[in-house]
């Protein structure tokens, strides 16, 4: 299957494959059987992997990073593989297309993707749609943002507009903080901006019966002071943790040969070339606020001991994307694997998924 996609790709463009890849994971959902098979095959079951987060029971480490299930459709078959919990979104308030295509290309040489699809989502009435049916034994968190068209002075409002809608269904939300993959990039870096983003959020919060944690998505091409203030900002408020990072405008010594470079046009990178920077930003968070606070980890995390890696730097969960596509449908399993004790047997346990 990962080579059918990869031809597809190269023919037809990284996101048609990804489309398609989409569209079997929602032929799959609906077929109950399938899911199992998927489940039995792929995920991976173990006490050893579970975690204890924002009191939370996490069957294991690995989600799937915001982007891949931008509306809600395949987070049910995505846990069938074996991720243990996944991020939906950039949820906006109203649908939006993004950017004209193409604009997502595959850059083998770096084992790397680079995008510009500028946030396109089918706004959150249609994620509702798709996620209200409830996710029962499955942790999903929500990644938000504002429509483009909303200039920065009222930011906040479009935040609280997806906060507030889907916050009955969600288990946690990821604050989109780091939109840059264009010219036209949204990165609120000074404490006031993100205040102006998180004080409405907050209070909202206050007023629920359920607490749901927010966490805020920043991204590598921040400076280490603003990296700094950030996490000031997580100690300071009532901020529950920091996703890091989201992918990078300024790839460094990429192989891809500048010429497909050129003909791809800007966007912003993941993959292999984002490890070592998201790496470092989450060792950076987690000295900074004494490993007080959870930290997901997302960048670059292409094998096991990427994973380990990262989690040393400081990572309580982490996320991927690039990998998956890269390494296909047995990725979240394989991780899994890899951190499981060698002499600590692999249990496959009912599944619980449908
Ligand atoms: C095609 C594509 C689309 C993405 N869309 C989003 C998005 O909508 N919101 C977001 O916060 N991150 C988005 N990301 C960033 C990923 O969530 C992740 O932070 C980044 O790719 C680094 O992880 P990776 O190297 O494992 O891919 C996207 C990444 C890719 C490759």
């Amino acid at each position: 299957m990962r080579n059918i996609l990869h031809l597809i790709s190269r023919l037809f463009g990284a996101e048609r494959a990804h489309s398609l890849s989409v569209w079997l994971l929602r032929i799959a959902d609906k077929i109950p059987t399938f899911k199992w098979f998927l489940h039995k095959i792929y995920a991976v079951e173990n006490k050893a992997l579970e975690r204890e987060v924002f009191g939370m029971r996490f069957p294991n480490p690995i989600g799937m990073a915001a982007g891949y299930d931008r509306n809600g459709e395949v987070y049910r078959p995505l846990s069938a593989l074996g991720f243990g919990f996944v991020e939906i979104g950039t949820v906006t308030p109203r649908p939006q297309q993004g950017n004209p295509k193409p604009r997502v290309f595959n850059l083998p040489e770096d084992k790397a993707i680079l995008n510009r699809i500028g946030l396109a989502s089918k706004g959150f009435e249609t994620v509702v749609s798709n996620i209200r049916k409830g996710h029962e034994g499955i942790i999903l968190g929500c990644n938000i943002g504002k429509n483009t068209v909303t200039p920065p002075e009222d930011a906040a409002i479009d935040y609280l507009r997806v906060f507030r809608n889907l916050y009955q269904y969600i288990d946690y939300f990821s604050i989109n903080v780091s939109y840059n993959t264009t010219h036209k990039q949204y990165i609120p870096r000074t404490r006031e901006s993100i205040m102006n983003i998180l004080d409405p959020l907050f209070d909202f919060r206050r007023g629920q019966n359920q607490y749901r944690p927010i966490l805020l998505k920043i991204s590598p091409d921040l400076t280490n002071e603003e990296i700094d203030l950030m996490t000031d900002i997580m100690v300071d408020t009532p901020l529950d943790g920091i996703i890091a990072t989201n992918a990078t405008t300024l790839p460094e010594g990429l192989n891809t040969p500048q010429e497909e470079l050129h003909k791809a046009g800007v966007g912003a990178v993941s993959g292999t070339p984002l490890t070592e920077r998201s790496i470092e930003v989450v060792r950076r968070i987690y000295e900074r606020c004494h490993g007080t606070y959870p930290i997901i980890g997302v960048g670059g995390l292409m094998t096991g001991e990427d994973v380990k890696r990262m989690m040393e730097a400081g990572a309580t969960l982490v996320q991927v994307y690039t990998g998956f596509v890269y390494n296909g449908v047995g990725f979240a399993g394989n991780l899994c694997k890899s951190l499981l004790p060698t002499e600590t047997p692999v249990t496959e346990t009912t599944d619980n998924q449908q």
